[in-house]
């Protein structure tokens, strides 16, 4: 089996047999295979696309380049949760201590900061003392012992998409739906959970910027994760604005217990209760709305910030923090951003802001850069909001010489209007194997 025959079927629109996927799947992590001939097949892939069946075999070739983790120690049902990707995307460290507490155990890897993206696992080393890395021994006893934790991907995990990725950001199919599924899918299946909830993101803050075009992904998502035998669902949430006022690691954290405290932002805590709610649904915990009233119950009597508090102690984390957020880390400096105009606030680029927060050192802009945790933007005005000319927009946090960058990249993303916009949903969408169900 030649390469190149392969690059030329895939350019011809053809469709791959498993063996041929695993001859330049396995062939690339060899070596055997180039980067400029894989680039290319990439590429082939992208204008030519893939058949579902297709696509559902490259995932699970992907997933067994690396370490398949048996999570079979664990007793129980475990669920894994993924998002897309967003701005302000800080609901992992709110649903998994919310599901934890419902009794459902969460074995978690998660991801860091990808672009303009932030990840859970650099919010959740904010949290002075936390380790991230656990060896599998010590992740396992502590999902015996307290139902929960949530450490970094293992460099082991689906390997060929760590190459695959690295190369597809270089080489313009990023945005690629056949690629993006499998990529997703095979770090979730190599993972072991049974059950997976997809938070497949939409708007200018994600990947997939429309309605259709995410629906099209957790499509195949959902259709690849029940192909491989595991029970996956998805929603489709609004990534237009970003979730919550607070973009940035240690800011993050600290909206993100005020919601476990019962006191968060709505648009941040309804998407939370939804995304819980179902996930105990797969579960099997009950009906929607019985899992619904679960996870609003764990958050009234304190149990899902005894349990995230309990998770973090568990992992070393200094959870004094979360008590009394003045002993966080404090930021050099700080920024009010003011309007320029009176007017209603018609866009608030998700993009632009994440890639503000960039600029300001809470997010790296290349590999192995360091973070400033205190670092972030506290959002005063969304979409929807009127602002008079001279009042703060947003507070900016961090060294004060990177601040005009980040207020030029914010204001670029921004546009007033005398019209207030049309109010966008938080969810769209629900995708189960049943089918689509529209909001
Ligand atoms: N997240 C991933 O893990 N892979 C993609 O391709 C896109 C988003």
């Amino acid at each position: 089996m030649r390469i190149y025959d392969l690059i030329a079927k895939k350019r011809d629109g053809g469709t791959h047999s498993r063996e041929e996927l695993e001859a330049i799947v396995n062939g690339f992590v060899s070596g055997e295979v180039a980067d400029y001939q894989m680039a290319a097949w990439m590429m082939a892939v992208y204008l030519r696309g893939m058949t579902d069946e297709e696509t559902a075999e490259l995932t699970d070739v992907m997933a067994h380049s690396g370490v398949m983790v048996d999570l079979s120690p664990i007793p129980g049902i475990k669920v894994d949760k993924h998002s897309t990707g967003g701005v302000g995307d800080k609901t992992t460290l709110v649903i998994a201590p919310i599901v934890a507490a419902c009794g459902v155990k969460i074995a978690k890897m998660s991801g860091r900061g990808l672009g303009h993206t932030g990840g859970t696992i650099d919010k959740m080393e904010s949290v002075p003392g936390t380790k991230t890395a656990l060896s599998q021994e010590e992740f396992f006893a502590q999902v015996n012992k307290i139902g929960l934790s949530v450490i970094g991907q293992s460099e082991g995990i689906a390997v060929a998409d760590k190459k695959m990725y690295a190369l597809r950001d270089v080489t313009a199919t990023v945005s690629c739906i056949p690629l993006i599924a499998s990529s997703i899918m095979s770090k979730k299946l190599a993972s072991g959970s049974d059950a997976i909830l997809l938070d497949v993101t939409t708007g200018t803050g994600a990947f997939m910027k429309t309605v259709d075009q995410s629906i099209e992904l957790a499509k195949l998502m959902v259709s690849i994760g029940t192909h491989h035998g595991r029970r996956v669902a998805a929603m489709i949430t609004d990534m237009d604005t970003p979730l919550g006022h607070n973009i940035g690691n240690s800011l993050e954290v600290m909206e993100s217990m005020d919601v476990l405290k019962g006191r968060g932002p709505a648009d941040l805590t309804e998407v939370c209760l939804q995304l819980a709610a179902n996930m105990l649904v797969l579960a099997d915990k009950g009906s929607p709305a019985e899992c619904r009233a679960m996870a609003e119950a764990v958050i009234a009597d304190g149990s899902a910030y005894a349990k995230c508090k309990e998770m973090f102690a568990a992992q070393g984390g200094d959870t004094r923090v979360l008590d009394d957020y003045s002993l966080f880390e404090k930021p050099a400096a700080s920024y009010e951003l003011l309007a320029e105009e009176d007017g209603y606030i018609v866009t608030n680029d998700a993009e632009k802001i994440g890639s503000a927060s960039v600029l300001l050192g809470a997010g790296r802009q290349k590999k192995g850069d360091p973070l400033d945790f205190a670092a972030g933007i506290t959002l005063h005005k969304k979409r929807g909001d009127y602002i008079h000319k001279g009042e703060s927009l947003a507070t900016f946090y961090g060294a004060a010489d990177k601040f005009d960058a980040a207020a030029a990249e914010y204001r670029s993303g921004l546009v007033y209007g005398s019209e207030k916009p049309e109010e966008a949903p938080l969810v769209y969408a629900l995708v189960t194997k049943d089918g689509v169900e529209r909001y």
